[in-house]
């Protein structure tokens, strides 16, 4: 009998306090579906090391990176069908990045978006753990032998980086590294501002920016009814012309599983108002359920440990095999 091998799905989030609907729709909704395929592996991890790049609260980030666990529990990783681990209890990440640092022109980390955007945001707090993030990122990734990262589009370049990392390494070494490729959405890849629609979503540009994941249904609806729209009042998908509401129209079809033609049909001759009031409600109806799932979660610490502790063990198995590997070709003892 011929066992086929996995593919490994390998992806992460940040311990910030708050997931949003971008971060749901770009990604987590996507880990959930991919779980369910019995040709992939999937792993997925809590990236707190890389949380740490600005300012932060060390009083209470034991409470964020374990709430950060129950948010992506609750939103539908089940731990029977992947692996999730928090990336701090595996040293090996910090020990491969210092080895791919070696390796990498200063220049090209200068040069990438997100370094230059989040620098623009710190000014004078910049630190050179913000500038090396990518580097970490793509030990993470090749840690695990990686085939497919799902992630949002903002995410695109540093899995292209990870990518020349894993060539540089293979040929100056030896053969270690799988090319990942990276899983983009076809739709929510990047999920807009509801206050700005030229900004991606993002827990940077205050409260009303975003949809919590697990906002009150006031506040969703609050939130929805002043979201920014376009000039005319037709509810039509133009991401050029009208992008503030072509943003919202994802958000519906997404959640409501709906064809965005058939959305337009059914708002034609109405205007934003009966459109956001409806879409506040797909919103809703579909969080409930993850919001009630969080609440047995919190009441229940013993399985979530348990869930933390098995997945530490299955990754540190894999980090490992991979460092020993790594040290070997790289001439160290
Ligand atoms: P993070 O924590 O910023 O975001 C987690 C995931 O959410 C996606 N995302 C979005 N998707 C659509 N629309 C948006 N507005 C939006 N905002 C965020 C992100 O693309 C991401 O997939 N560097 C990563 C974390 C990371 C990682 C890794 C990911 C560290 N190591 C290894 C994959 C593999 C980050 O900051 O994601």
């Amino acid at each position: 009998m011929v066992t086929k091998v996995k593919k490994i799905v390998f992806s992460g989030i940040q311990p910030t306090g708050t997931i949003h609907i971008g971060n749901y729709l770009g990604a987590i909704k996507n880990w959930a579906e991919l779980q369910n395929n019995p040709d992939y592996d999937c792993i997925f991890f809590v990236v707190d090391l890389h949380a740490m790049t600005v300012p932060y609260d060390a009083s209470n980030f034991q409470a964020t990176i374990y709430n950060a666990v129950l948010d992506n529990l609750a939103a539908g990783l089940d731990p029977k069908k992947c692996t999730i681990f928090i990336q701090s209890q595996i040293k090996e990440h910090s020990e491969l990045t210092w080895i791919l640092d070696t390796l990498t022109p200063l220049g090209e980390l200068q040069r990438m978006t997100q370094f230059k955007e989040k620098a623009e945001e710190q000014k004078s707090e910049v630190n050179a753990g913000l500038l090396t993030y990518p580097v970490l990122q793509a030990a993470d990734i090749l840690l695990y032998k990686t085939d497919f990262v799902p992630v949002g589009k903002d995410q695109e370049q540093h899995i292209e980086f990870t990518r020349t990392l894993a060539r540089k390494f293979n040929a100056r070494f030896g053969e270690v590294f799988k090319e990942p490729a990276a899983l983009i959405p076809k739709a929510g890849a990047k999920i807009m501002s509801l206050t700005d629609p030229a900004k991606k979503m993002s827990k940077s540009h205050g409260p009303e920016s975003y949809i919590a994941l697990f906002d009150s249904d006031e506040m969703i609806r609050r939130k929805i009814k002043i979201a920014v729209t376009d000039s005319g009042k037709e509810v039509r998908y133009d991401p050029k012309n009208k992008p503030a509401i072509s943003n919202l129209i994802t958000i519906y079809h997404l959640f409501a599983d709906q064809p965005i033609k058939e959305i337009e049909k059914r708002y034609a001759g109405k205007g934003y108002a009966d459109f956001k009031k409806d879409l506040a409600e797909v919103i809703i109806d579909y969080l409930k359920p993850l919001r009630q799932k969080r609440e047995r979660l919190e009441k229940n610490p013993d399985y979530v440990k348990n869930v933390l502790e098995e997945g530490r063990q299955k990754a540190q198995k894999i980090a490992t095999a991979t460092m020993i590997e790594v040290k070997k070709k790289t001439g160290l003892i």
